[in-house]
């Protein structure tokens, strides 16, 4: 653990680094709030800049850098995973499906504005960022990000979240909510920085893997915080998924053995990077920092 803690310090600084980049880019790609709809251009600025990780910006960036990519199309691709993440998290939050008040430290979308400028607000992320991935001139990129958040992905995962809400569940199913809510995109977002800076197709397989083992890791690490951690802490509402009865990790297979699966998973997704020639060391250590994140 203390090992995974030095090495998780490398992409602290990195995530702060690109994400203040990509930042800056999202600030000039989204429409001002004194242009109209003005609130509704309110509420989308409200939800991307109320802080994150950036962690999906970041690891586009990285996989981009680690092929050696040139060109400006990545911050276009970085800056609308950001508004696609956030779009899910505003429609997460919402009363009828995790109906949480707190989200990145600030009262929710629909907390703040309401709940049709909070669905209207994430609607529109979603479609402004495809407009920016349509500007990278890449249809693979658009066909990848697309396939990560649809049926086949994260809205997929979101449906069986909420079917299967107070049921019993097997692993399967929690496996098949995780990998589709969150690894996808997670997945697509390395795919898509390689993709960009012109990688083939047996370069990506290998950071595929890693991302579908990352992702999933990621998942299985949120159900852990949501139970360990305050909600000032996590700036999230704590404790949400027990209240709703979530099929989460450590409601299936409990929390030490969820702190188990989520180490073997960051092994497995190292083992995955051993398998490319690229210069991964962001990516490694971005996969100690989500075993060891605390929020
Ligand atoms: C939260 O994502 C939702 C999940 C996929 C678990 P993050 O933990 O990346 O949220 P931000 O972007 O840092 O707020
Ligand atoms: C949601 O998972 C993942 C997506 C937003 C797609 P959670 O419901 O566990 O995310 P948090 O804990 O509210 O951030
Ligand atoms: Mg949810
Ligand atoms: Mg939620
Ligand atoms: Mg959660």
């Amino acid at each position: 653990m203390s090992n995974l803690l030095e090495e998780s310090v490398l992409a602290k600084e990195y995530l702060k680094r690109v994400g203040d980049m990509a930042e800056l880019r999202m600030r000039e790609h989204l429409p001002l709030d004194t242009n109209e709809p003005k609130r509704l251009h309110e509420a989308m600025r409200y939800s991307m800049f109320a802080g994150g990780k950036r962690l999906r910006p970041a690891l586009a960036y990285a996989t981009f850098e680690a092929f050696h990519g040139k060109g400006d199309s990545i911050w276009l691709a970085a800056s609308a995973l950001e508004m696609l993440h956030t779009f899910s998290l505003i429609h997460d939050d919402l009363p009828c499906m995790d109906d949480d008040d707190f989200r990145r430290g600030m009262p929710t979308a629909h907390k703040k504005f309401g709940e049709a400028t909070a669905v209207l607000s994430g609607d529109a992320l979603c479609i402004h960022a495809f407009g920016l991935l349509a500007k990278t001139g890449s249809a693979q990129v658009v066909e990848t990000i697309a396939h990560s958040l649809g049926t086949s992905g994260m809205i997929g995962g979101q449906m069986i979240d909420i079917e299967s809400e107070g049921k019993p569940v097997s692993l399967e199913t929690v496996d098949y909510i995780h990998y589709h809510k969150t690894a996808a995109l997670i997945e697509a977002s390395l795919v898509v920085g390689a993709i960009l800076a012109g990688a083939s197709e047996e370069q990506i397989q290998p950071i595929r893997d890693y991302g579908h083992a990352i992702g999933l890791a990621f998942q299985v690490v949120d159900d852990i915080l949501d139970i360990e951690q305050t909600t000032e802490q996590l700036g999230k509402d704590a404790g949400s998924d027990l209240e709703k009865g979530k099929a989460t990790y450590p409601s299936v297979i409990g929390l030490d053995a969820s702190k188990k699966q989520a180490f073997e998973l960051y092994e497995s997704s190292i083992r995955a990077l051993d398998r490319t020639t690229a210069d991964t060391k962001v990516l490694r250590s971005i996969a100690a920092f989500i075993v060891t994140r605390v929020n």
